[in-house]
């Protein structure tokens, strides 16, 4: 049997934080990216385009020797960023980007650990191989964009985490027909799991849980009715979501999800399972029914 390679490539990483993470030499990783055939340099451009973007959100004046000297980077690299007003293209290399698919050779998966790669496999298979989603309404701090996908250019969440995000309140007014693509992850638990010891320190960000069932399905309806409304047609909506245990019923949300949608007229398009790399919730002290090891990416597409 094939040894399983201990490398485990973030492409957000320098070569030395990749070989120091992993418990190998930095040669290694450079031999794995090459034997990969990983455009390491491209994903270098996503980085510096993220980074000079999400600076420029909460320092607008910022002028170009500042952004340099904020991000450690050259006066002529800050400029040549500060200028970019979309995400940089992808090469048309035979070369792979790890964190945008589009060239890999290898089938886009329904399931996977990573979420990077479902993302990315989405924006393959469903946006036109798109470097990101045109929009997202639930960003909080942005964790879909922190491994090289560029953040989008409208970034929205109910309770923004800083100045690179708007309100949602925002995005409310804004008229049909806006957005070819969408993104939305809203909490998927409620207050009662908040309260335990455990779930608090997975999820100590704010506002991340509903305060009753009916917070969470009156949300996640709201939430696909702008979402309908904000699409053109064709528009793509990308909308993670979980079930989850509660009160001794299991509440099947992506079935819910799956159901409004296509009241309102959505085709469901695909399903992605990401797979935990850790418990999601706690589970009731006898065990009821399997435990919850998987999140979905449910992709739709607006007629
Ligand atoms: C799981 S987080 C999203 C994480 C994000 N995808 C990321 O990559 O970091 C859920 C988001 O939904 C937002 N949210 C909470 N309650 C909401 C509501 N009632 N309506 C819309 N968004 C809500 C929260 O502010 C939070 O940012």
């Amino acid at each position: 049997m094939p040894q399983k390679s201990r490398i485990n490539y973030n492409p957000s990483l320098s070569i030395h934080e990749n070989a120091e993470r992993c418990g190998v030499t930095d040669a290694a990783i450079r031999k794995y990216i090459s034997e990969q055939g990983i455009d390491r340099r491209y994903d270098e451009q996503v980085k510096k385009y993220n980074a000079v973007r999400l600076y420029l959100q909460t320092h607008k004046e910022a002028k170009p020797s500042e952004v340099a000297k904020a991000l450690g980077m050259s006066l002529n690299t800050a400029k040549k960023y500060m200028a970019m007003e979309a995400p940089p293209a992808k090469p048309t290399t035979d070369k792979i980007s790890k964190v945008n698919l589009s060239k890999l050779s290898a089938p886009i998966k329904t399931v996977d650990k990573d979420q990077t790669a479902i993302l990315s496999g989405i924006l393959r298979l469903y946006c036109n191989n798109a470097p990101t989603f045109d929009c997202d309404l639930t960003t909080s701090e942005g964790v879909f964009y922190k491994y090289g996908i560029p953040r989008p250019t409208y970034c929205y969440d109910k309770y923004p985490v800083d100045e690179t995000v708007r309100q949602l309140e925002d995005a409310e007014l804004l008229p049909d027909n806006s957005f070819k693509s969408i993104v939305i992850d809203l909490p998927f638990i409620v207050d009662e799991y908040v309260d335990s010891k455990e779930v608090r320190s997975m999820m100590q960000k704010r506002f991340s849980h509903f305060s009753s069932n009916e917070e969470l399905y009156r949300t996640n309806s709201a939430m696909l009715s702008l979402v309908y409304r904000l699409l053109t047609a064709n528009g793509v909506l990308v909308m993670k979501t979980q079930d989850y245990w509660y009160k001794g019923k299991q509440e099947w949300v992506a079935l819910y999800v799956i159901e409004e949608a296509r009241k309102l007229g959505f085709e469901l398009l695909d399903q992605f399972l990401l797979i935990a790399k850790t418990k999601l919730l706690k589970q009731s002290y006898r065990q009821r029914c399997a435990r919850k090891m998987h999140s979905y990416f449910l992709v739709f597409r607006k007629p």
